[in-house]
């Protein structure tokens, strides 16, 4: 592989367990606040993190390269008020949506299609990450100051299972 896209992928592994510890925190955060719907969400949406940064782990693998695993970082948002960790989860996708098109580019660089072609679903995904996180805020700004409302948003979220990424290498 090209070694500007094997170090790129290399290091998005440690991006998305990143992203797996940041919304493991956010998951204790409503825990605490006795949103256990909202904590589910964040619960679920951790694992699907933890699957992205093994589908970069296992096509690196699958390309005879050796991965390198770095420490992942403490989760570090200010959470004061119940919009603060929707809000920070927007951003945060939106920084990995910039992180996923600078590793394609890299490839488009070196005509590396079997790399665009893995990284196209995770293309994808960043539209439905960021669909997600904008929806929760939304939803929070509509109905999260009345205590039905609320309650009812809990219960949405509490509804959300995990399902094994469509995507299998
Ligand atoms: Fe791994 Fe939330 O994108």
């Amino acid at each position: 592989m090209d070694k500007k896209v094997a170090k790129l992928i290399n290091e998005q592994i440690n991006k998305e367990l990143y992203s797996a510890y940041l919304y493991l925190d956010f998951s204790i955060y409503y825990e605490q606040q006795g949103l256990d719907g909202f904590a589910n969400w964040y619960m679920v949406q951790a694992q699907e993190e933890r699957d992205h940064a093994m589908l970069f782990l296992k096509y690196l693998q699958l390309n005879g390269e050796k991965a390198t695993l770095e420490a992942v970082g403490k989760p570090d948002k200010e959470m004061k008020s119940l919009m603060d960790p929707l809000k920070a989860g927007l951003e945060h996708e939106q920084y990995v949506t910039g992180l996923i098109n600078d590793i394609y580019a890299a490839a488009y660089d070196v005509k590396d299609f079997r790399a665009m072609q893995f990284l196209d679903w995770f293309v994808k995904e960043q539209l439905e990450e960021e669909k997600n996180a904008d929806d929760m805020i939304k939803k929070m700004e509509l109905f999260g100051n009345d205590s039905k409302g609320l309650y009812s948003l809990d219960a949405e979220y509490a509804a959300r299972i995990y399902t094994a990424p469509s995507l299998v290498l």
